[in-house]
């Protein structure tokens, strides 16, 4: 039976262990609409150089009409007989139309095809990304504003180490996520290039106007070297490495939600809806949604690799190998999409717990550096004021108080440049409010950024 495009070369058919193991449409049938859409303005662009007739342009848009309409009501099926989504709705589109759904195909290859959907596709996922990151700096920003004077422990080395605010670490990760916009608005604009016209690898011998194409589809471009259309997936690889920082981003701000809710510290909360218990140990309540936010970043930086490898022996232009771009790049862009979907929700159930930040800024001699700068400002060398604090902290760490706990003639016995105005710079307010510059923690400097990025996100 002439199942296939091609039979007539062959005198067997394909093995059906090679049928299943070559097919695609169990996974790129998700391409179908884009698959159409591309088909369509090739069609168009064919008719304008006249190469399609009226009359056949008009039966392939009225039979790719019924197609979509067949799609979304689950009426398609698809035949892995057909190995995959071109294939099968080509098939439907002749056993609708008849000879106008045979001549689509003129001047083009499933190469460019396959390619072109592939980048209409990873841009209405790019477009909508894009959308998600904003979502979720949004309920960062609402966090960050209602925690700007929120003390909490910095951390370096997982030591307490200087105070910083709650608002002003959750604008560490609003600008992550800046960047994370801007890579994928970057690698936008070399996904949005038109391959169709690249045929299967040097170009086709028909009167085509590929500018004419590109605009329909709304590319910004062609790609102007059908041997490097056709086999070029740098896009899909950028794209990964994009989603893969964005995961890297969401699976370090998860370890810090997982550490922060442990009871031993007990920074904040996570709503209960985005927790789960334990099957046997009643008293329960574990962050599962970080945890596997976590676990998929490591699937996603997965995905990277394998597309790296896959391209990096590929001899010009298409090989079949290429097929294997697809399931990599559809499972990073479902799992980052269902990722910050999940967060944007979560950061809004997330409840800070002040107190506990502040006794735990108090334990670890946070405002040290302070002191040091203090007497660094009546006269004394930073180098000389570091030694100065480091024997003040060791004795203080031998009383087991902090060093705004020592009097003020226990404090002059280390230098007596220490006044009595000394107490200000030792509180963690202190501490925060003298570091008043861009970028800083004090909790103006949070507010004007916090201002910043909204009048951003709003333009
Ligand atoms: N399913 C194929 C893919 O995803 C379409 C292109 C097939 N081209 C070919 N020469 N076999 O790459």
């Amino acid at each position: 039976q002439d199942s296939h495009a091609w039979s007539g070369r062959f005198s067997e058919p394909v093995s059906e262990l090679v049928k299943k193991y070559t097919a695609s449409v169990t996974f790129d049938n998700r391409l179908a609409e884009f698959d159409i859409e591309g088909s369509l303005a090739h069609a168009a662009m064919l008719n304008k150089s006249g190469v399609l007739s009226d009359a056949d342009l008009a039966a392939i848009r009225q039979g790719m009409s019924e197609i979509i309409a067949d799609i979304r009501e689950g009426r398609f099926e698809w035949s892995v007989d057909l190995e995959d989504v071109h294939m099968n709705v080509e098939r439907r589109l002749t056993d609708k139309i008849g000879d106008a759904g045979k001549r689509l195909h003129t001047g083009r290859s499933r190469n460019d095809q396959v390619a072109t959907d592939i980048r209409l596709w990873l841009r209405a996922q790019i477009d909508g990304i894009v959308g998600l990151i904003a979502e979720l700096q949004t309920s960062l920003l609402d966090l960050a504003e209602a925690n700007a004077d929120t003390v909490m422990p910095g951390f370096t080395h997982l030591q307490v180490a200087q105070p910083v605010t709650f608002g002003h670490h959750m604008l560490a990760y609003v600008e992550m996520l800046g960047r994370d916009a801007e890579r994928m608005t970057d690698c936008r604009k070399r996904v949005n290039r038109l391959p169709l016209g690249a045929a299967a690898l040097a170009g086709t011998t028909f009167p085509i106007d590929r500018f004419y194409t590109a605009q329909l589809l709304g590319f910004d471009d062609v790609c102007h070297n059908s041997l490097d259309a056709v086999s070029d997936r740098d896009f899909a690889i950028e794209f990964t490495a994009a989603a893969s920082l964005v995961m890297v981003h969401l699976s370090r701000l998860s370890e810090e939600l997982i550490l922060w809710m442990s009871p031993r510290v007990g920074f904040i909360d996570i709503a209960d809806r985005f927790c789960t218990g334990s099957s046997i140990m009643p008293q329960k309540k574990n962050p599962d949604v970080p945890e596997l936010v976590r676990g998929k970043s490591g699937r996603v930086v997965g995905h990277l690799i394998a597309l790296v490898t896959l391209m990096k022996a590929q001899p010009l232009a298409y090989n079949k190998d290429n097929q294997e771009d697809k399931e990599p790049l559809f499972d990073t862009a479902d799992t980052l999409i269902d990722t910050l979907r999940i967060y944007a929700d979560m950061m809004r159930g997330i409840t800070v717990k002040p107190e506990a930040m502040r006794a735990a800024v108090l334990q670890g001699f946070a405002t040290a550096t302070d002191l040091a700068d203090y007497l660094v400002k009546k006269g004394m060398p930073f180098r000389d004021s570091h030694e100065v604090v480091a024997l003040t902290v060791r004795h203080a760490e031998l009383q087991g108080v902090d060093i705004a706990d020592l009097s003020l003639e226990k404090l002059r016995e280390f230098s007596t440049l220490i006044e009595q105005d000394v107490f200000t710079v030792l509180t963690p307010e202190g501490s925060l409010a003298q570091r008043d510059h861009v970028g800083g923690t004090a909790p103006n400097q949070v507010r004007a950024q916090i201002a910043r990025h909204r009048a951003r996100l709003a333009g």
